[in-house]
Parts: structure tokens; C-alpha cells; sequence
């Protein structure tokens, strides 16, 4: 088995968003080489479950068996945001040319209301829908598993389960990148004795080379392999959520869990210069909002632009500007609103904004919004893993922040998610990732909030050419369209186009983030002269991809010519079909193939 997570030197910054840096500067000018393999490549957010990945399917599994088995081990090594006490998307290409999107988001509680988050006044409550049970959303992970293996999957739940249960029951070495992320949830195990008992060690952070070991979540996890999602939404796990939530001032009941239901859908799908995009659909926006940014940018030359050279960056920026006044105001759970999707990918729609945009300066946000102009209104963790057969699946699950509220349900073992944060708490109130939303988005007894996660396959001639996606709040949308374009219209690597430097624009507030080295010094004078306010920012998103074919999609060279494979020195790409790239920003990830 083939493995790499290269990050020696890393340091964990602040900020809600990701986290982690690696070594002096967080890009690469030359990226080292994608890990290279034939049968099967698995890239996760932490090692021991890209290894289990690649070893389930060494055993006979298909790439559905894989990410299933991955899905509860991320949950037991990766507890910040991989999770059965969350819930997420997963959207499956499968050989016969089949797509899949199956969602299996949080709901809000049957006793949710519109206003919950507000007090007497209108105003809403600082942290209440992020800190406490009431920030809970039913939790979907579990059922998603269940509906994958049972679908597409070739395994047993026992066999795809084994590795997650032995990696909680016995525990397993914490590294410098589990610990960054466990110290990411000190304060809070601190108020929460079951969480204190599990991932604190005597009341204190735990150190690099200690083992962490789960009973509680083993039990659980054995309950869940032995009777299935049935453990969980009807038997005593849900039990001891339900009670934890009522003892802990939440509004769960038991028809929460009787009555959750996962979504088995199609993936939103465009074209972007001869290539197929399949992402999610509502109630994510991920998937229209990226094809929405790209049917803008197919009318630019970015090639010949060149990789955030001033040209391309206000093209981008201005792109997403668009983009996000129509994510923030118009899109929401498809059962209870129309969402607008024949409109926005409509490439005339993309026509009259690129038409609208300026020359040479930047578009105040203040312009843009719900009824001006052309328009009416975290964490988290990705994993792609490809099969030798021609199956792909992409996945994006969360706690929404990093270990959700920080409190663990009774001796479940099980760490609760914070998604009800997604909704609308107000129209016009930012959330926890800066994102102000409107009525599409509010509250309702039963519904989804609105996610911006991504799991995108990308295909060509009907045959997947790449797997892609990223934690990382409303950012998601943006790295994983970034890793899309560096991919196909600047020829990088898959390695190069997830380590490449990031920028990110939301509309609101009216600032473009920055990662440091995203733009040179001449570049930042020029865009700033346009009348754009740049931030630089720590390091953000933990994208994960695979390339099949080739390293990298042949390009012509910039400025046009013959297509050009890229040489890349230290491998014989001819040698290997899957080439797997873990995001250097988080040291404990890998790409694991065989
Ligand atoms: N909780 C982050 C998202 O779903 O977008």
C-alpha cells in the first residue's frame, strides 16, 4: 500500500475555518507528486482511515464498501468532524455510468421553530444555535451508511464495520495532527464531563504518541453492525440521545429519529469546456453554485489569464460575488421550497452577469442583493475514494464545527453536531461562517439547512476524471471550484491544484479572503486599484482528491498550442490510473492506494 501525508511542521490558527498550515508557507510553487496506484486510492482527512479505506477494498469491497467503512472509521480517528452524530452527502458514480447523490443531512427537530434562536425582541440569541442541545439537528449518518452499503455496496455491515469498532475498542496512537485538532476542542470537553472522560486525559489535553481509545463509541458502533440503522433511529442509541438532549435542555423526542428518512436523489449536473460536473443538489448549493461560477467563467480565456494573475482574480471574484447573492437568498430544502436550479445554470443567465460585469474594477456587494439588480435573494471533512471497476464516490459529512457542540451524548460515545447553525436564525444575521441568508433558508420542524458541502465528480465522455471536495463552511464551495479550475484550465496536478493558494468571496461581507502567497505583491497593488479589499487570512479547506488517467488533464500550453503532458519528474505517470493528493494543510490526512 502506497501512503503519503508528508507534514513534518504544522500549526493550527484560530480561526472556525480550517486550520491547518504546514511548514514555513502553506503552498507549494511545485507540488511533490500525487501518490500513484492501479486498483484503488482512498484520500482522507487521517491516515488510519485512508488505510482502512484501501483495506476494504484489498478485501473484495467496491469503492461504496470503502467509503462506508471509511465514514465510521473517520468517525472513531477523526472525531472533529468525521461523525455518526452528524450527517452529510455522498454522491456515487458508479461503473455502468450511473449517478447516486444520497443525502443524509441533519433535520430540524419535530418542536423546531422559526424563531427558536430569537428572543422576546427579534434578536437573535448569541451561540444558542451553535452551543448548546438546541443547535442539534437530527443526525443522518448512520442511515446514509445503511442506504449505501445496502444499495451499491458488495460487503457485509460487519465486514465494512470491523476496522471502525476495533480502532475505538483498542484505541489507536495519536499524532501531531490529531492532537492540533483534539486541542481545537479543550474548552469545550472542559463543560461537558462525557466529553472530558473520553477525549480529555485527566482533565488535560492529550499529547502527541498517547492512545486514545473509545469504549462507549465501540458498544455503540458494534450495536449499530450487529442491527443496523435500526439501532440508532429505533432502538437504544436514539434512546440515549433523545434523553441526553431532554436532560441537557434540548427538544428532541423519539419521532425525531422513528421518522428520519434518507434523500436518494440526482446530482446537479453541468458541462464547464467539455467536461461533466456532477455535484450536489439542494438542500446543499454547493453543486449550482459551482456550476453557477462556471458557466460565468466559461466565457473568460483563464488560461491564457493565467493562475490568479490580476485578470483572472477579478473575473473569479466577481463570478462567485454573483454567485453567492443567489445562493444566500434563493436556495433551501427542495420539500420546502421551489429552488430556482433550470434558472441559474440557464448559460444565458451566466451571460447577462458576465455582461454586467466591469472591465477593470471591482463591484461593490452593496449593489448586488435580493431584488437589485439581476438578482431577486467548519467544519467538516471530505474524502474521494476511485475503485479499479470505474466506481467513484465522493463524500462530504459533518459536525458542522469542529466536534459539533463539544458535548457527548450520555455513553453513547457519540459527539453531537451544531447544524441547525446552517438555517436562517434571522434574515439579514450572519451565521458562523460570516454567511447572511435569507427566508429560503429559515427554520421549519422537519427540514435541512442549507449546506454549501460539495462532493463533485467530474467526468468526461461519461468516464470520471476526477473526485474532489473539501470541509471548510460557505469556503467549500469555492476551494473545490478552484481545485476544478487549477485542474482544467491551469494543467496542475491534482497535488498542485488542492495545494495551490486559496481565494474565497462570498458577497457579504464585502471582502475577498486570501491565503498568504495567493497573489504577489504587483498583483494585490493592481487588484486593490480596481477598488477590491483583500484579507489575508490563515490557511483554509482540507480538499482531497483523485485524478484518473494521468497526474493531471493535459492542457494546452498557456496561451493555446498543441496539448502538452505535464512532466512530473520524480514519477512515471504512465505507470499508475489513480493519482490521490491529501491537502498538505492538514498533516494528518493521506492518500492511500494499492
Ligand atoms: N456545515 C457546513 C455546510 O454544510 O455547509
Amino acid at each position: 500500500m502506497f501512503s503519503q501525508g508528508r507534514c513534518a511542521v504544522r500549526r493550527v490558527c484560530a480561526l472556525a475555518a480550517i486550520a491547518v498550515a504546514c511548514g514555513a508557507t502553506a503552498a507549494f510553487a511545485v507540488s511533490p507528486a500525487p501518490v500513484g496506484a492501479n486498483h484503488g486510492m482512498v484520500v482522507t482527512g487521517q491516515h488510519l482511515a485512508s488505510d482502512v479505506g484501501a483495506q476494504i477494498m484489498q478485501e473484495g469491497g467496491n469503492a461504496v464498501d470503502a467509503a462506508v467503512a471509511v465514514g465510521y472509521a473517520l468517525a472513531v480517528v477523526y472525531p472533529a468532524a468525521g461523525n455518526i452524530g452528524g450527517g452529510g452527502f455522498m454522491n456515487v458514480r458508479l461503473a455502468d455510468g450511473r449517478s447516486v447523490f444520497l443525502d443524509f443531512r441533519e433535520k430540524a427537530p419535530l418542536s423546531a421553530t422559526e424563531k427558536m434562536y430569537q428572543d422576546a425582541s427579534g434578536k437573535v440569541v448569541p451561540g444558542l444555535s451553535t452551543d448548546g442541545w438546541l443547535a442539534v439537528g437530527v443526525p443522518g449518518s448512520v442511515a446514509g451508511f445503511e442506504t449505501a452499503l445496502r444499495e451499491y455496496g458488495a460487503l457485509t455491515r460487519q465486514q465494512v464495520m470491523a476496522p471502525a469498532i476495533k480502532l475505538a475498542r483498542e484505541g489507536f496512537i495519536l499524532g501531531q495532527g490529531d492532537v492540533a485538532l483534539l486541542h481545537e476542542g479543550t474548552a469545550g470537553f472542559l463543560k461537558d464531563p462525557a466529553a472530558a472522560a473520553i477525549f480529555l486525559k485527566d482533565g488535560k489535553p492529550y499529547a502527541v504518541g498517547d492512545r486514545l481509545v473509545q469504549t462507549n463509541l465501540a458498544k455503540t458502533l458494534e450495536a449499530i453492525s450487529k442491527d443496523g440503522a435500526d439501532a440508532f433511529y429505533h432502538g437504544g442509541v436514539g434512546d440515549g440521545i433523545v434523553g441526553a438532549s431532554r436532560a441537557g435542555g434540548g427538544i428532541f423526542q423519539k419521532a425525531d429519529f422513528e421518522g428520519y428518512k434518507v434523500r436518494e436523489m440526482k446530482p446537479v449536473e453541468c458541462n464547464y469546456r467539455g467536461y461533466e460536473i456532477h455535484s450536489s443538489p439542494p438542500p446543499s448549493s454547493g453543486g449550482v453554485i459551482i456550476c453557477e461560477i462556471l458557466d460565468i467563467l466559461e466565457g473568460y480565456d483563464l488560461n491564457r489569464m493565467g493562475f490568479h494573475s490580476a485578470e483572472e482574480f477579478h473575473v473569479l471574484v466577481e463570478a462567485a460575488r454573483h454567485a453567492y447573492v443567489d445562493r444566500n437568498n434563493k436556495l433551501g430544502d427542495p420539500d420546502f421550497v421551489q429552488n430556482p436550479i433550470a434558472q441559474l445554470l440557464d448559460k444565458s443567465y451566466a451571460a447577462k452577469i458576465r455582461d454586467s460585469i466591469p472591465a477593470t474594477k471591482a463591484t461593490p456587494s452593496a449593489d448586488l442583493g435580493p431584488g437589485k439588480d439581476l438578482h431577486e435573494g467548519a467544519q467538516t471533512t471530505h474524502y474521494s475514494i476511485a475503485d479499479a471497476q470505474g466506481n467513484a464516490v465522493a463524500v462530504t459529512y459533518t459536525l458542522n464545527d469542529w466536534f459539533g457542540i463539544k458535548k457527548v451524548a450520555g455513553d453513547t460515545g457519540i459527539l453531537m453536531n451544531n447544524e441547525m447553525d446552517d438555517f436562517t436564525a434571522k434574515p439579514g444575521v450572519p451565521n458562523m461562517f460570516g454567511l447572511v441568508q435569507g427566508a429560503a433558508n429559515a427554520i421549519a420542524p422537519g427540514k435541512t439547512p442549507l449546506s454549501s458541502m460539495s462532493p463533485t465528480i467530474v467526468t468526461k465522455d461519461g468516464k470520471v476524471v476526477m473526485v474532489i471536495g473539501s470541509p471548510g463552511g460557505s469556503r467549500i464551495i469555492t476551494i473545490t471550484l478552484e481545485a476544478i479550475l487549477n485542474v482544467i484550465d491551469h494543467g496542475m496536478t491534482v497535488q498542485e491544484a488542492i495545494d495551490a493558494p486559496r481565494i474565497h468571496e462570498q458577497w457579504l461581507p464585502d471582502v475577498v479572503l486570501a491565503e498568504r502567497m495567493a497573489l504577489s505583491p504587483d498583483t494585490k497593488a493592481v487588484v486593490e486599484a480596481m477598488g477590491y479589499q483583500i484579507k489575508e487570512v490563515e490557511p483554509w479547506g482540507l480538499a482531497e482528491g483523485i485524478l484518473l488517467g494521468g497526474p493531471s488533464i493535459a492542457l494546452p500550453a498557456q496561451g493555446g498550442g498543441d496539448a502538452q503532458p505535464l512532466s512530473l519528474g520524480t514519477q512515471a505517470a504512465g505507470d499508475y490510473k489513480l493519482f490521490g493528493a491529501n491537502d498538505d494543510r492538514g498533516p494528518a490526512g493521506s492518500a492511500s492506494g494499492f
